[in-house]
């Protein structure tokens, strides 16, 4: 089983990932986590470029989408093994969701897996804003409720569950694992 983790930024995805890891081990199954961007030569050139000041023009979000599609196209083969679930902190939802332009991020992601769970965290935009620390411009607020609304639109198209993220560690937590628990044949009415 393939599950991918979306949200915008400070969503708790990481924090969330380690939490329903532990749960499905302790229920009996094996877990591989992957998180993009990876650690490749491609993911480290990625934060490079993600720091820069022109980080969000169009020609660098183009170049961005091109380079997200090549470092997950590395790390294809290990999504195969079957013997594990798999659960990715972000996939080409991401690319969809950030780098818009949703025709060349669909060419560029052809050969992307795609999940048979999307777990989106959906958190409000204020929040993301004050957990990153990040910048309270308009261009940050409107360009993170685009994000935001991408993603909820994107969620139709996959078998998904979305989980109010605004909550505190724990609920999220719990809501999370009584979301997957049908899909891994676990009864969620014992989940604490
Ligand atoms: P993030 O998971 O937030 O990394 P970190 O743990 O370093 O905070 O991902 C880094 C940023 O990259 C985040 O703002 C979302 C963005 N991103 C895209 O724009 N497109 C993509 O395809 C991916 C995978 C990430």
């Amino acid at each position: 089983m393939y599950i991918i983790f979306e949200g915008i930024d400070g969503a708790g995805k990481s924090t969330q990932i380690g939490m329903l890891k532990e749960w499905i081990e302790a229920n009996g199954f094996k877990v591989e986590l992957q998180v993009e961007p990876t650690d490749s030569e491609v993911g480290k050139l990625i934060r490079e470029i993600l720091q820069h000041p022109d980080a969000n023009t169009e020609r660098v979000q183009r170049v961005l989408g091109l380079l997200f599609a090549a470092d997950r196209l590395l790390i294809m083969d290990k999504l195969e093994d079957k013997s594990k679930i798999i659960i990715s902190d972000r996939s080409f939802i991401s690319s969809l969701a950030y780098q818009g332009d949703a025709e060349w991020i669909e060419i560029l992601n052809r050969y992307a897996k795609k999940p048979d769970l999307l777990i989106l965290l959906d958190l409000d935009v204020e929040k993301s804003v004050a957990r990153t620390s990040g910048e309270d411009t308009f261009e940050n607020v409107e360009f993170l409720t685009g994000v935001k609304e991408n993603y909820l639109n994107l969620a139709k198209n996959y078998t998904s569950e979305i989980i109010d993220a605004n909550n505190g560690i724990n609920k999220v937590s719990s809501d999370i694992k009584k979301a997957v628990a049908p899909y891994l044949g676990i009864c969620p009415d014992c989940i604490p």
